[in-house]
Protein backbone atom coordinates (compact mmCIF):
# COMPACT_ATOMS: atom_id res chain seq x y z
CA UNK A 1 0.00 0.00 0.00
CA UNK A 2 1.24 3.45 -1.23
CA UNK A 3 1.57 6.29 1.11
CA UNK A 4 1.48 8.82 -2.03
CA UNK A 5 -1.85 11.00 -2.43
CA UNK A 6 -3.46 10.31 -5.19
CA UNK A 7 -3.39 12.01 -8.45
CA UNK A 8 -6.58 14.84 -9.12
CA UNK A 9 -8.08 14.28 -12.10
CA UNK A 10 -8.81 17.53 -14.16
CA UNK A 11 -9.69 16.24 -17.30
CA UNK A 12 -10.49 12.54 -18.33
CA UNK A 13 -12.51 12.09 -22.12
CA UNK A 14 -14.16 9.77 -22.73
CA UNK A 15 -12.99 6.26 -23.69
CA UNK A 16 -12.89 2.41 -23.77
CA UNK A 17 -10.55 2.19 -20.87
CA UNK A 18 -9.87 -1.16 -18.76
CA UNK A 19 -10.40 -1.23 -15.27
CA UNK A 20 -7.31 -1.41 -13.17
CA UNK A 21 -6.70 -3.40 -10.03
CA UNK A 22 -8.01 -1.30 -7.40
CA UNK A 23 -5.12 0.50 -5.90
CA UNK A 24 -3.31 1.43 -8.92
CA UNK A 25 -7.20 2.79 -9.55
CA UNK A 26 -7.13 4.81 -6.99
CA UNK A 27 -3.96 6.68 -7.29
CA UNK A 28 -4.61 6.95 -10.77
CA UNK A 29 -8.08 8.64 -10.12
CA UNK A 30 -9.26 6.10 -13.09
CA UNK A 31 -8.66 3.93 -15.73
CA UNK A 32 -6.32 3.25 -18.88
CA UNK A 33 -7.50 3.88 -22.09
CA UNK A 34 -4.48 2.10 -23.91
CA UNK A 35 -6.27 -0.59 -26.71
CA UNK A 36 -4.58 -3.73 -27.07
CA UNK A 37 -2.50 -3.35 -29.94
CA UNK A 38 -0.68 -0.04 -29.61
CA UNK A 39 2.85 2.19 -29.19
CA UNK A 40 2.79 4.75 -26.51
CA UNK A 41 5.42 6.84 -25.00
CA UNK A 42 6.28 8.39 -21.62
CA UNK A 43 8.57 11.23 -21.20
CA UNK A 44 8.75 13.74 -17.92
CA UNK A 45 9.44 17.29 -19.54
CA UNK A 46 10.67 20.65 -17.77
CA UNK A 47 7.88 23.41 -18.10
CA UNK A 48 10.52 24.55 -20.70
CA UNK A 49 10.55 21.13 -22.83
CA UNK A 50 14.04 19.81 -21.79
CA UNK A 51 13.68 15.81 -21.47
CA UNK A 52 17.41 15.58 -20.33
CA UNK A 53 20.64 16.90 -20.04
CA UNK A 54 23.31 14.01 -21.20
CA UNK A 55 26.20 15.57 -19.89
CA UNK A 56 24.58 15.29 -16.22
CA UNK A 57 24.63 12.22 -14.56
CA UNK A 58 20.90 11.32 -13.29
CA UNK A 59 19.61 13.91 -15.40
CA UNK A 60 16.10 12.77 -15.52
CA UNK A 61 15.62 12.55 -11.87
CA UNK A 62 16.67 16.34 -11.70
CA UNK A 63 14.14 16.98 -14.34
CA UNK A 64 11.69 15.21 -12.51
CA UNK A 65 12.14 17.13 -9.35
CA UNK A 66 12.51 13.45 -7.95
CA UNK A 67 8.66 13.14 -8.21
CA UNK A 68 6.79 10.31 -6.42
CA UNK A 69 4.07 10.73 -8.49
CA UNK A 70 6.16 10.57 -11.77
CA UNK A 71 7.66 6.80 -10.97
CA UNK A 72 4.20 5.86 -9.60
CA UNK A 73 2.78 6.95 -13.27
CA UNK A 74 5.97 5.23 -14.95
CA UNK A 75 5.71 1.77 -13.19
CA UNK A 76 1.91 1.78 -14.18
CA UNK A 77 2.64 2.41 -17.43
CA UNK A 78 5.64 -0.06 -17.47
CA UNK A 79 3.35 -2.58 -15.85
CA UNK A 80 0.74 -1.85 -18.45
CA UNK A 81 3.29 -2.95 -21.56
CA UNK A 82 3.96 -5.92 -22.75
CA UNK A 83 7.18 -4.75 -24.09
CA UNK A 84 9.48 -1.43 -23.47
CA UNK A 85 11.39 -0.16 -26.71
CA UNK A 86 14.54 1.85 -25.52
CA UNK A 87 17.52 3.54 -27.67
CA UNK A 88 20.74 2.93 -27.38
CA UNK A 89 21.41 6.61 -25.92
CA UNK A 90 18.40 6.03 -23.17
CA UNK A 91 20.09 2.79 -22.44
CA UNK A 92 23.59 4.37 -22.10
CA UNK A 93 22.23 6.86 -19.54
CA UNK A 94 20.52 4.04 -17.29
CA UNK A 95 23.77 2.11 -16.49
CA UNK A 96 21.72 -0.18 -14.34
CA UNK A 97 18.50 0.36 -15.69
CA UNK A 98 16.15 -2.49 -16.34
CA UNK A 99 12.97 -1.20 -16.91
CA UNK A 100 10.74 -2.65 -14.74
CA UNK A 101 7.50 -1.17 -12.98
CA UNK A 102 8.31 -2.42 -9.41
CA UNK A 103 11.73 -1.06 -9.73
CA UNK A 104 10.74 2.79 -10.12
CA UNK A 105 8.08 2.52 -8.10
CA UNK A 106 8.55 -0.32 -5.12
CA UNK A 107 5.19 0.42 -3.25
CA UNK A 108 3.05 -0.59 -5.98
CA UNK A 109 5.02 -3.74 -6.82
CA UNK A 110 1.97 -5.75 -5.71
CA UNK A 111 -0.63 -3.81 -7.78
CA UNK A 112 1.60 -3.90 -10.69
CA UNK A 113 2.17 -7.43 -10.71
CA UNK A 114 -1.81 -8.01 -10.39
CA UNK A 115 -1.94 -5.99 -13.37
CA UNK A 116 0.10 -7.73 -15.24
CA UNK A 117 -1.54 -11.42 -14.37
CA UNK A 118 -4.58 -9.81 -15.22
CA UNK A 119 -3.03 -8.81 -18.84
CA UNK A 120 -1.46 -12.02 -19.00
CA UNK A 121 1.62 -10.94 -19.43
CA UNK A 122 5.08 -12.02 -17.65
CA UNK A 123 6.17 -10.44 -14.43
CA UNK A 124 8.29 -7.99 -16.65
CA UNK A 125 8.14 -6.51 -19.56
CA UNK A 126 10.75 -7.90 -22.31
CA UNK A 127 12.70 -4.71 -23.34
CA UNK A 128 13.80 -4.24 -27.02
CA UNK A 129 16.77 -1.75 -27.81
CA UNK A 130 17.63 0.00 -30.84
CA UNK A 131 20.94 0.54 -32.29
CA UNK A 132 22.28 1.28 -35.69
CA UNK A 133 25.93 1.17 -34.73
CA UNK A 134 25.87 -1.49 -32.27
CA UNK A 135 27.43 1.20 -29.85
CA UNK A 136 26.02 -0.73 -26.80
CA UNK A 137 27.47 -1.94 -23.67
CA UNK A 138 27.63 -5.72 -23.60
CA UNK A 139 27.39 -6.13 -19.64
CA UNK A 140 24.50 -3.87 -19.55
CA UNK A 141 22.37 -6.25 -16.70
CA UNK A 142 18.73 -5.37 -18.93
CA UNK A 143 21.02 -7.56 -22.26
CA UNK A 144 20.84 -10.70 -19.26
CA UNK A 145 16.78 -9.97 -19.72
CA UNK A 146 16.24 -11.83 -22.90
CA UNK A 147 16.85 -8.20 -24.46
CA UNK A 148 15.75 -8.12 -28.13
CA UNK A 149 18.82 -6.05 -29.87
CA UNK A 150 17.07 -4.45 -32.98
CA UNK A 151 20.21 -3.10 -35.09
CA UNK A 152 21.53 -3.12 -38.96
CA UNK A 153 24.28 -5.73 -40.56
CA UNK A 154 26.46 -3.07 -39.20
CA UNK A 155 25.88 -3.10 -35.91
CA UNK A 156 25.35 -6.94 -35.68
CA UNK A 157 28.12 -7.19 -37.12
CA UNK A 158 30.29 -5.64 -33.97
CA UNK A 159 27.99 -7.02 -31.91
CA UNK A 160 29.23 -10.47 -32.94
CA UNK A 161 29.79 -13.26 -30.22
CA UNK A 162 30.12 -9.99 -27.49
CA UNK A 163 26.40 -10.35 -25.78
CA UNK A 164 25.11 -12.97 -23.21
CA UNK A 165 23.47 -15.97 -25.37
CA UNK A 166 20.19 -15.30 -24.14
CA UNK A 167 20.43 -11.71 -25.91
CA UNK A 168 18.63 -11.80 -29.16
CA UNK A 169 20.22 -9.59 -32.37
CA UNK A 170 17.81 -9.15 -35.04
CA UNK A 171 18.62 -7.13 -37.68
CA UNK A 172 16.91 -5.07 -39.79
CA UNK A 173 16.76 -2.26 -42.55
CA UNK A 174 18.92 0.87 -42.14
CA UNK A 175 22.20 1.94 -42.19
CA UNK A 176 23.13 4.92 -40.74
CA UNK A 177 19.25 4.42 -38.20
CA UNK A 178 17.05 1.41 -37.92
CA UNK A 179 14.29 1.71 -40.11
CA UNK A 180 11.76 2.33 -36.92
CA UNK A 181 8.65 0.98 -39.07
CA UNK A 182 10.50 -2.19 -39.52
CA UNK A 183 11.00 -2.74 -35.87
CA UNK A 184 7.76 -2.09 -34.99
CA UNK A 185 6.37 -3.89 -37.12
CA UNK A 186 8.83 -7.14 -35.89
CA UNK A 187 7.63 -6.60 -32.13
CA UNK A 188 3.68 -6.38 -33.53
CA UNK A 189 3.85 -9.08 -35.53
CA UNK A 190 5.59 -11.58 -32.46
CA UNK A 191 2.78 -10.79 -30.35
CA UNK A 192 3.83 -7.99 -28.52
CA UNK A 193 0.58 -5.72 -28.28
CA UNK A 194 0.91 -2.97 -25.80
CA UNK A 195 4.45 -1.39 -26.69
CA UNK A 196 5.75 1.42 -24.33
CA UNK A 197 8.39 3.95 -25.81
CA UNK A 198 10.93 4.80 -22.91
CA UNK A 199 13.66 5.63 -26.03
CA UNK A 200 14.85 9.07 -25.99
CA UNK A 201 13.97 11.92 -28.15
CA UNK A 202 16.12 10.40 -31.22
CA UNK A 203 14.71 7.37 -31.37
CA UNK A 204 11.20 9.27 -30.31
CA UNK A 205 11.74 11.64 -33.25
CA UNK A 206 12.09 8.85 -36.02
CA UNK A 207 8.60 6.93 -34.22
CA UNK A 208 6.77 10.12 -34.27
CA UNK A 209 7.85 11.36 -37.96
CA UNK A 210 6.96 7.55 -38.73
CA UNK A 211 3.71 7.95 -37.62
CA UNK A 212 3.87 5.31 -35.29
CA UNK A 213 3.10 6.48 -31.36
CA UNK A 214 -0.46 6.31 -30.64
CA UNK A 215 -0.37 7.98 -27.27
CA UNK A 216 1.88 10.27 -25.43
CA UNK A 217 2.05 10.34 -21.60
CA UNK A 218 3.87 14.01 -20.90
CA UNK A 219 4.22 14.79 -17.20
CA UNK A 220 5.17 18.12 -17.27
CA UNK A 221 7.78 18.71 -14.36
CA UNK A 222 7.15 22.66 -12.55
CA UNK A 223 11.08 23.48 -13.63
CA UNK A 224 12.89 25.74 -16.16
CA UNK A 225 16.03 23.58 -17.22
CA UNK A 226 17.15 26.06 -19.75
CA UNK A 227 19.05 24.62 -23.26
CA UNK A 228 22.36 25.47 -23.43
CA UNK A 229 24.09 23.24 -25.61
CA UNK A 230 23.37 20.52 -24.62
CA UNK A 231 19.92 19.71 -23.29
CA UNK A 232 17.59 17.77 -25.45
CA UNK A 233 13.52 18.81 -25.70
CA UNK A 234 10.74 16.31 -26.42
CA UNK A 235 11.93 15.84 -30.05
CA UNK A 236 15.34 15.67 -31.44
CA UNK A 237 16.71 15.08 -34.81
CA UNK A 238 13.60 15.34 -36.95
CA UNK A 239 11.44 18.55 -37.96
CA UNK A 240 7.92 18.43 -38.38
CA UNK A 241 6.04 21.49 -38.39
CA UNK A 242 4.86 22.92 -41.05
CA UNK A 243 3.80 19.63 -42.81
CA UNK A 244 4.54 16.64 -40.94
CA UNK A 245 3.00 17.34 -37.77
CA UNK A 246 -1.32 17.72 -36.78
CA UNK A 247 -3.11 18.78 -33.22
CA UNK A 248 -2.96 15.77 -30.97
CA UNK A 249 -6.00 14.75 -29.02
CA UNK A 250 -5.87 15.73 -25.24
CA UNK A 251 -7.18 12.65 -22.97
CA UNK A 252 -6.61 13.50 -19.90
CA UNK A 253 -5.07 15.97 -17.43
CA UNK A 254 -4.10 15.06 -13.65
CA UNK A 255 -1.96 17.13 -11.28
CA UNK A 256 -0.30 16.08 -8.28
CA UNK A 257 1.00 19.26 -6.43
CA UNK A 258 2.46 21.54 -9.18
CA UNK A 259 3.43 18.24 -11.93
CA UNK A 260 1.16 17.94 -14.67
CA UNK A 261 0.09 14.39 -16.19
CA UNK A 262 -0.74 14.82 -19.66
CA UNK A 263 -1.81 12.20 -21.98
CA UNK A 264 -2.40 12.65 -25.55
CA UNK A 265 -3.47 10.83 -28.67
CA UNK A 266 -1.37 11.40 -31.59
CA UNK A 267 -2.94 9.00 -34.26
CA UNK A 268 -6.32 10.41 -33.97
CA UNK A 269 -7.09 12.81 -36.74
CA UNK A 270 -8.92 15.43 -35.02
CA UNK A 271 -8.45 18.14 -38.38
CA UNK A 272 -11.80 19.66 -39.20
N1 LIG B 1 12.89 12.67 -19.58
C1 LIG B 1 12.48 11.50 -20.02
O1 LIG B 1 11.35 11.13 -19.81
C2 LIG B 1 13.43 10.62 -20.81
C3 LIG B 1 12.92 9.48 -21.45
C4 LIG B 1 13.81 8.69 -22.19
C5 LIG B 1 15.16 9.04 -22.25
N2 LIG B 1 15.60 10.15 -21.61
C6 LIG B 1 17.01 10.56 -21.67
O2 LIG B 1 17.35 10.86 -23.01
C7 LIG B 1 18.76 10.73 -23.16
C8 LIG B 1 19.08 9.90 -24.37
O3 LIG B 1 18.51 10.52 -25.49
P1 LIG B 1 18.76 9.93 -26.95
O4 LIG B 1 17.84 10.66 -27.85
O5 LIG B 1 20.21 9.88 -27.21
O6 LIG B 1 18.28 8.42 -26.71
P2 LIG B 1 17.55 7.33 -27.62
O7 LIG B 1 16.58 7.96 -28.55
O8 LIG B 1 17.03 6.31 -26.67
O9 LIG B 1 18.76 6.69 -28.46
C9 LIG B 1 19.29 7.35 -29.59
C10 LIG B 1 20.21 6.43 -30.35
O10 LIG B 1 19.48 5.36 -30.94
C11 LIG B 1 20.16 4.93 -32.11
N3 LIG B 1 19.22 4.86 -33.22
C12 LIG B 1 19.10 3.77 -34.05
N4 LIG B 1 18.13 3.95 -34.94
C13 LIG B 1 17.61 5.17 -34.71
C14 LIG B 1 16.57 5.91 -35.35
N5 LIG B 1 15.83 5.40 -36.35
N6 LIG B 1 16.29 7.14 -34.90
C15 LIG B 1 17.01 7.66 -33.88
N7 LIG B 1 18.00 7.01 -33.23
C16 LIG B 1 18.31 5.77 -33.64
C17 LIG B 1 21.28 5.93 -32.37
O11 LIG B 1 22.51 5.42 -31.86
P3 LIG B 1 23.34 4.18 -32.47
O12 LIG B 1 22.74 3.80 -33.76
O13 LIG B 1 24.74 4.68 -32.63
O14 LIG B 1 23.25 3.13 -31.43
C18 LIG B 1 20.88 7.12 -31.52
O15 LIG B 1 21.96 7.90 -31.10
C19 LIG B 1 19.27 10.06 -21.89
O16 LIG B 1 19.84 11.04 -21.05
C20 LIG B 1 18.00 9.49 -21.27
O17 LIG B 1 18.08 9.34 -19.88
C21 LIG B 1 14.76 10.97 -20.91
Amino acid sequence: MSELEPLAVLREAPAAAWALPGELRRLYGGDLALPGRCLYANFVASIDGVVAIPSLAGSNALISGKSEADRFVMGLLRAAADLVLIGSGTLRASPAGRWRAETVYPPAAEAYGTLRRELGYEASPRVAIVTASGAIPPEHPVLADSAIVLTTERGAARLDGELPAVAEIVVLPGEAEVDVRAAVDLLHGRGHGRILSEAGPHVFGSLVEAELVDDLFLTVSPLLAGRGDTAFALVEGVTLLPDRTRPALLRSVRAHGSHLFLHYALSVDVRP
